[in-house]
């Protein structure tokens, strides 16, 4: 492409012309069939944004914060998501995704299987924060909140490995635990069974995760025992059926992430889009919904929002940017989702997230989607 890219779209496909094959399998597959990871993506664009017009949409009335989480506005209503092995696609990996990120305020949720430790994770985005802080911060509209730091982790049968992890986590500062339950077993990616995917040998899991998700742990056991090792928040990431989000309101949860593991788990699952909306009937605002899979334009975070998601995480996006180049490829998919989904507020008539409601969308019938 010897044009500039202006969308995720040209980012994925020069990450793919630039990444080695084993890496482009790893990153872009899913599970046996691939249903799940083409319809997250399928499913959302059948869903039509209804606009409404001769709304005041002056630059200075669009405020695209995302709703209270935990009583505080993020600057955007989407954040980084939680993905393996960021070095893989090359630069600092995960210290120049967390640089992009905090530089704009954005969230992220951090890999516990990440090629960078967790503490310098946080420590590159800290430094990043500050420079901002200290340069420009009077320059800007206003003030931007600083990002928060979510930790992602599997719960092995090793528990004492596991609470270690998670004070090192919070000793370190991140404010969250993403408890990812949907992989009990690792789902069959085909590409990765027909050549095996390895670590290359000069990177290597730098957070010294050895850590399998249990897969005898249940709901009864498990989060008594996570509160009485930490004080952070914790969410469970994979949540896909609505009597599993009334579980997690029932055994006092700080939240739940919508989510298939981006078709990675089990193929067939629903897209997370479809997904949604009985999640938020179940769940009824009492604790915050972050979503992913299959987002790749603002007007998906958008879609998202509608449905009922807080936060919109980002999957493969943020890979895409970081394989083209780095800290500054991530910054552009931050600064095109943020730009189209500003755009997606204001062409739609809506500038306020709470009025991001489910009547703005209209479905399209499967048999009319392209
Ligand atoms: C992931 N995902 C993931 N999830 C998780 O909880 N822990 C992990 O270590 C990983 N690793 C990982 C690696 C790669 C290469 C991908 C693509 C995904 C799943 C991730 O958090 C998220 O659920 C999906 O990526 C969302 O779908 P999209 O945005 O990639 O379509």
């Amino acid at each position: 492409m010897a044009s500039k890219p202006v969308s995720i779209a040209d980012l994925e496909q020069l990450a793919l012309e630039k990444l080695p094959k084993s890496v482009r399998e790893y990153y872009a597959g899913g599970a046996e069939d691939e249903i799940t990871l083409r319809e997250n993506i399928t499913s959302l664009q059948r869903y039509r944004v209804v606009p409404r017009y001769l709304v005041d949409v002056g630059q200075d009335k669009l405020d695209v914060r995302s709703r209270p989480i935990w009583g505080k506005r993020q600057n955007v209503p989407f954040a980084v998501g939680p993905s393996a092995f960021h070095k893989l696609a090359g630069y600092d990996g995960e210290l120049d995704v967390a640089r992009a990120a905090a530089k704009r305020g954005i969230s992220m949720g951090l890999s516990s299987s990440s090629t960078s430790s967790l503490e310098d994770v946080i420590d590159a985005g800290k430094q990043a924060q500050n420079q901002i802080n200290g340069n420009d911060r009077e320059r800007r509209e206003y003030d931007l909140m600083d990002s928060d730091w979510w930790q992602q982790l599997y719960v092995s049968n090793v528990r004492s490995d596991t609470a270690e992890f998670i004070k090192r986590s919070e000793d370190a500062g991140y404010t969250a635990l993403l408890i990812t339950v949907d992989r009990p077993y690792l789902g069959r990616r085909l590409s990765h069974l027909r050549e095996r995917f390895q670590l290359p040998p000069h990177l290597r899991r730098a957070t010294g995760d050895k850590m399998a998700q249990d897969p005898s742990m249940h709901w009864d056991e498990l989060i008594p025992w996570l509160r009485s090792v930490t004080k952070m928040k914790i969410l469970v990431k994979g949540i896909l059926h609505p009597e599993d989000a009334l579980l997690a309101v029932k055994h006092g949860l700080d939240g739940v992430v919508v989510s298939n593991h981006g078709g990675r788990q089990l193929d067939a699952a629903p897209a997370s889009i479809d997904a949604l909306p009985a999640i938020a009937d179940a769940i009824q605002g009492r604790i915050p919904i972050f979503f992913d899979g299959g987002v790749r334009k603002g007007i998906d975070v958008y879609r998202a929002l509608a449905l009922g998601a807080d936060v919109v995480l980002l999957g493969r996006a943020i890979l895409w940017g970081l394989a083209v180049s780095g800290e500054e490829g991530v910054g552009l998919v931050l600064d095109i989702i943020a730009e189209e989904f500003r755009l997606v507020m204001a062409l739609a008539g809506v500038t306020d997230i709470s009025h991001i409601k489910r009547s703005t969308l209209a479905l399209v019938n499967p048999w009319q989607a392209g």
